[in-house]
């Protein structure tokens, strides 16, 4: 589904680098985007839905368009994919390739190699709330903050089970007391149960300022809706910026998958051949991760992290490539 803007562009290059690698895979485009939703009304059709509900692993470009205002267009693709194919993990990983990439000067704090652990299928992202006294000066607008028991618990428990050597647990629990609390209480039911692994808690802000401090203190951060979304495009700055951020929405039980480069469609330099493939090659390894190919996700982001460090690269992070010949400096490194 390369949808809008940079994702058209950034998508097929995933794709020749999966080529490249040797994956065996068939893979089936669909016409979801912008155009098709302001000549329809339809963000996806019930036919197509069937299609992506049956994947094996859908493949992300990016979804938006600067024509379509319309919070439906949104909520009715990467929303609903997430949602509905219930993907309840989202897995936003930092990893700094080149030194040269970090705004961070002191060398001994620069070892970036982290993951946001985002909790992606409730939280404030639920679109529960409304709008009372619409368009008077009285109007009250709410936004609920949903947080079940299960949906907490098995966010938690998924991070105690990818964890190398500890898992930072961040909310807001000195402010929002009944989300926090919950959250809080999870975490420590499942801590109990996983003893063996360490753990602490941050505060949102406190995490925002220790990230920026020393990255290399942290391993994987598990966090809610809103918070993962905002700290991910802060770690994906720490590493080079957001065009080469990778994601994996997955369910671990359903095995189901989306994945997608956390940038979005960059409608300022789309068209142009000069998006970063790299976030979606990345995403695309993550992709052949989850499907049990490990070997050749490693070998992908070998090819990336070795054509990165030579700065056979687009502008943003320091080459002269256009976006094909990026995914050609990938390939051509894979076939080495
Ligand atoms: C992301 C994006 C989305 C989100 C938007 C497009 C709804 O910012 O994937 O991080 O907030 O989840
Ligand atoms: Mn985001």
């Amino acid at each position: 589904m390369p949808c809008d803007g940079a994702g058209k562009e950034v998508v097929p290059e995933a794709i020749k680098v999966l080529r490249a690698a040797g994956a065996d895979f068939e893979f089936e485009q669909f016409d979801v985007n912008a155009d098709a939703y302001l000549r329809t009304g339809v963000a996806i059709p019930d036919d197509v839905w069937k299609q992506l509900a049956a994947a094996d692993a859908i493949l992300f470009g990016a979804v938006g368009d600067p024509r379509v205002q319309d919070p439906n267009y949104l909520a009715g693709v990467l929303l609903r994919l997430r949602f509905e194919l219930d993907l309840y993990v989202n897995l936003r990983p930092a990893k700094l390739y080149d030194d040269r990439l970090s705004p961070l000067r002191r060398e001994d704090r620069r070892r970036t190699d982290l993951l946001i652990m985002r909790e992606n299928t409730e939280g404030l992202y639920v679109g529960m709330g409304g709008r009372f006294k619409k368009g008077t000066e009285e109007e009250i607008a709410t936004q609920e903050d949903v947080n079940t028991h299960l949906g907490v618990t098995r966010i938690i428990e998924h991070a105690f089970k990818t964890a190398k050597r500890e898992v930072v647990m961040v909310d807001k629990s000195n402010a929002m007391v009944f989300a926090g609390g919950l959250w809080q209480e999870c975490w420590k039911a499942v801590a109990a149960a996983n003893p063996k692994v360490k753990t602490r808690h941050l505060l949102v802000d406190a995490a925002a300022m220790q990230l920026v401090k020393d990255p290399s203190q942290f391993d994987v951060i598990v966090t809610g809706n809103l918070f993962g979304d905002i700290l991910s495009d802060l770690t994906a700055e720490l590493v080079g910026g957001m065009g080469i951020a990778p994601s994996a929405n997955i369910n671990p039980s359903s095995g189901r998958g989306l994945f997608e480069p956390v940038h979005g469609t960059a409608p300022d330099i789309a068209g142009k051949g000069m998006v970063n493939p790299v976030g979606a090659i990345l995403s695309a390894a993550m992709m052949v991760k989850h499907l049990g190919v490990p070997d050749m996700a490693d070998a992908i982001e070998g090819a990336v992290e070795s054509a990165i460090r030579a700065r056979e690269c687009t502008r943003d992070i320091g080459g002269d490539l256009s976006t094909s010949q990026a995914g050609d400096a990938i390939v051509k490194r894979l076939k080495d």
